[in-house]
């Protein structure tokens, strides 16, 4: 409880996927990670239901409208939400799923929940992300948003990693299920991730049908798909170790993987070449086509401004930050 009364705040964070992003459609593990950039929100009692002072709107807002119907009584006190987020929007670094996460838990304390557990609201929140999307949305931002750290989902259960639960979404074209897992992180000081963003917005659905459209023309390229499987658990042993150059290696060499699969752009690529020269390991991050690339580095400050030069908006972070709380 804040100090005014009645104020309730909560936030939640942006994710970066280290490894394993469209091959995780195919039941690979992908690894992502909490990234210190936050969304906010604050919600006050006022006399109307209202989000950054408009009305609020199934059509407009339906995360919150969804979070509202699953965790709120119909008779609970009308409130104001304000947002505030430092996370780029659209860009594949988890902005809605932070929404989702930072609402959730928000509305578990207003209703006197302040107990629920990771698993249901990040069950909730992921609910939410799917019907907003009228689908299919994998529970991989929203999971990493709540739990924080460092999250891996896979179709089967990763021996290496701390199992945290299954997940289940009913989909259009039936059941779908994720196992969630954390993984303990083995922390260097020294090591930073930069993000860049190339500011060119290119859909998550495009850049699976173009991923799924290859694999229909040729089968046989379902290996290239294996073989990022193969790197992201080579990157996962060697986040556990603690051994970055490992972990840099691992990440370029599922960039080469990625672009062989046609979903980088010219605009990732000049960043990614930009910050080569001062980062252990650089790669797209998330859908690929535009959006965001990530480097691993130890001089965060020189990946950045190399980033900054080639055209990219940059933030620094480090790596595995808090997951969704209460302010
Ligand atoms: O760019 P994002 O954060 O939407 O990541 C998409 C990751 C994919 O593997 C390409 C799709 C998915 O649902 O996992």
């Amino acid at each position: 409880m804040g100090v005014e009364a009645g104020l309730q705040k909560a936030s939640a964070p942006a994710k970066c996927i280290l490894f394993g992003e469209h091959a995780v459609v195919y039941g690979e593990p992908a690894v992502a990670v909490a990234l210190e950039q936050r969304l906010h929100v604050q919600l006050r009692p006022s006399k109307t239901w209202s989000v950054g002072g408009s009305q609020l709107q199934a059509k407009r807002h339906p995360h919150i409208a969804a979070l509202k119907a699953a965790l709120l009584e119909d008779s609970t006190p009308p409130m104001s939400i304000q947002i505030n987020s430092d996370i780029p929007r659209a860009s594949g670094l988890g902005s809605s799923a932070a929404l989702s996460t930072a609402v959730a838990r928000a509305f578990a304390t207003l209703s006197h929940q302040e107990t629920v557990t990771n698993e249901a609201l990040s069950m909730l929140a992921h609910q939410a992300e799917a019907q907003a999307q009228g689908g299919l949305a994998s529970p991989l931002d929203t999971s990493t948003s709540t739990e924080g750290g460092v999250v891996v989902l896979s179709d089967t259960k990763e021996n290496s990693c701390t199992w945290l639960y299954t997940r289940r979404l009913a989909t259009p074209s039936g059941e779908r299920v994720w196992e969630v897992h954390s993984l303990d992180l083995k922390r260097d000081d020294g090591i930073y991730l930069v993000l860049g963003n190339t500011g060119v917005h290119a859909p998550t659905s495009a850049q699976v049908a173009l991923v799924a459209a290859a694999l229909e023309e040729s089968p046989e390229r379902m290996q290239e798909i294996k073989a990022i499987g193969t790197v992201s658990r080579r990157g996962l042993d060697a986040l556990q170790r603690g051994d970055y150059t490992a972990v840099g290696h691992a990440m370029s060499e599922n960039h080469v993987l990625l672009r062989n699969l046609g979903v980088s752009s010219l605009e990732l690529e000049d960043l990614i070449r930009a910050a080569l020269p001062t980062s252990l390991g650089v790669k797209l991050t998330g859908a690929g086509g535009g959006g965001c690339m990530v480097a691993l580095t130890r001089h965060p400050k020189e990946t950045a401004e190399a980033i900054e030069l080639a055209g990219g908006r940059t933030f620094v972070s480090r790596i595995g930050n808090a997951g969704a709380h209460a302010d």
